[in-house]
């Protein structure tokens, strides 16, 4: 059964930095890799980590060099799209060897895992919030949803408004063009996002949206007009995602409370 662990937003800085001067997302995403490890022994082989951007904060090489070095106890195969955070060219650079990338151009890839394709898509816009899917990554996800199988589409920014007005005025621009290439498709598609530092699931047109919760701080689900922007503390931990006779998706929160208690 093809299985990934979901990581998204870890937005490394190198210490002693932190992030808006009160997150150590080093230790965070430290103890997220822990969780994720003592995991694996619970649910078993698990083919891949795909993480849905915001790798880094400031796009800085050696922000992506840390995040390869806490993410290596968990030995395993690694695919990764960029966020709004993150900048293609150090990001390039610092996964060469994983031979993810194409040499120039967006960030796009595709994996098979056990019967699972599994697409990434570039959304980044350098120097904005916001998000795009181009022409030739629209082409790219055309081509690769070409497959009557089950499919995990990467993507930092949700095909969908979450209803926190900050994170709208910065969300993804062309849905519309996005929906119809994902309508032409006859595959069992999932969508995998971050950007909301939260755990939601939306939908483009008949296709569900997942977005994974951050490691490192939590936005709040506020649709007041006043609502406060900004984060909270607070780990939200990773997700799992596999296929067998259709998909599933759990969250794993970074901390449970004492137990098992029998019941
Ligand atoms: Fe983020």
């Amino acid at each position: 059964m093809p299985r990934i662990l979901h990581i998204t937003d870890t937005h490394l800085v190198v210490p002693p930095a932190l992030v808006s001067g009160v997150l150590d997302t080093a230790k965070l995403f430290e103890e997220c890799v822990a969780t994720a490890a003592a995991a694996l022994l619970r649910i078993g082989p698990v083919d891949a980590v795909v993480v849905t951007g915001d790798l880094s904060d400031d796009g800085s090489m050696e922000s992506y060099e840390l995040f390869r070095r806490i993410v290596a106890p968990l030995d395993l195969p690694l695919l990764a799209i960029p966020g709004n955070h993150d900048l293609r060219e150090p990001m390039r650079t610092a996964f060469r060897d994983l031979d993810l990338f194409d040499q120039s151009g967006r960030l796009n890839w595709v994996r098979d895992i056990g019967g699972l394709r599994v697409i990434g898509i570039d959304t980044l816009v350098e120097g904005s919030g916001g998000g795009e899917v181009d022409d030739a990554t629209l082409g790219f996800l055309e081509e690769t949803l070409s497959t009557h199988g089950p499919v995990l589409l990467a993507m930092h920014h949700p095909p969908f408004m979450s209803g926190i007005r900050f994170m709208d005025g910065i969300g993804l621009a062309g849905i519309e063009k996005l929906r119809g290439v994902l309508q032409g498709s006859d595959a069992d598609i999932r969508i995998l996002c971050g950007h909301l530092h939260l755990s939601a699931t939306g939908a483009a047109g008949r296709i569900p949206a997942i977005v994974g919760p951050s490691p490192c701080s939590t936005f709040q689900f506020d649709f007041r007009a006043e609502a406060p922007v900004g984060f909270f503390l607070g780990s939200g931990g990773f997700m799992v995602h596999d296929w067998s006779e259709g998909f599933r998706s759990v969250h794993i929160p970074a901390r449970i409370g004492d137990g098992p208690f029998p019941f």
